[in-house]
């Protein structure tokens, strides 16, 4: 339990990177594509649902979220972390999301697993080199944040905000 308690914690900035997005699309509407509108080989590179706007809002509320905690609690950890950890969760969603459009699945539509592990595989990946983290820790942050992805999810659809439980 205290191995997911401290996973939660500590990769707490890539969950709000993820999170941001969504409630930026939803109050300022959808952004600029970050592919343009481009294609490759005849299919969107990332599709219309991945944002500049998604990108850096995401990142800003993941370093703030870093620092904060890096502040309050006195954490020894490398700045830089504070933006590989949230660059690298919205990083993760690209490559997921130009997956996906390899694969010709429209934007929105779900694909699981990926879509609930793509940022906190993107935050682990980025941040490994600076933090090497005992794999306790690291299984913990993959089952608590796809645990809270399906979640979030389940209770938006509830909710009538999200159009899919998954
Ligand atoms: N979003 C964004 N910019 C990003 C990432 C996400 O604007 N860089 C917003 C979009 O409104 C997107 C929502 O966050 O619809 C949820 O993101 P996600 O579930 O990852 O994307 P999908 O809509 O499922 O699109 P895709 O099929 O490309 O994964
Ligand atoms: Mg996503």
């Amino acid at each position: 339990m205290r191995d997911l308690v401290l996973a939660f914690y500590l990769f707490l900035p890539a969950g709000i990177a993820n999170a941001v997005p969504p409630i930026l699309t939803r109050f300022l509407g959808p952004g600029r594509p970050i592919d343009g509108g481009r294609q490759w080989r005849g299919r969107p590179i990332f599709g219309a649902h991945k944002t500049w706007q998604g990108l850096i809002g995401g990142t800003a509320a993941g370093c703030i979220t870093f620092f904060v905690q890096r502040t309050v609690d006195h954490l020894d950890l490398p700045l830089l972390i504070g933006v590989l950890m949230p660059l690298g969760a919205l990083c993760g969603d690209l490559v997921k999301s130009f997956l996906k459009r390899r694969m010709a699945i429209e934007p929105g539509r779900s694909w699981f697993p990926l879509d609930q592990l793509d940022y906190v595989l993107g935050a682990l990946v980025a941040t490994a080199p600076l933090m090497p983290l005992p794999w306790r820790i690291v299984a913990s942050t993959v089952i608590v944040y796809f645990t809270l992805h399906l979640l979030v999810s389940a209770i938006g659809f509830a909710l009538g905000v999200k159009e899919s439980a998954l």
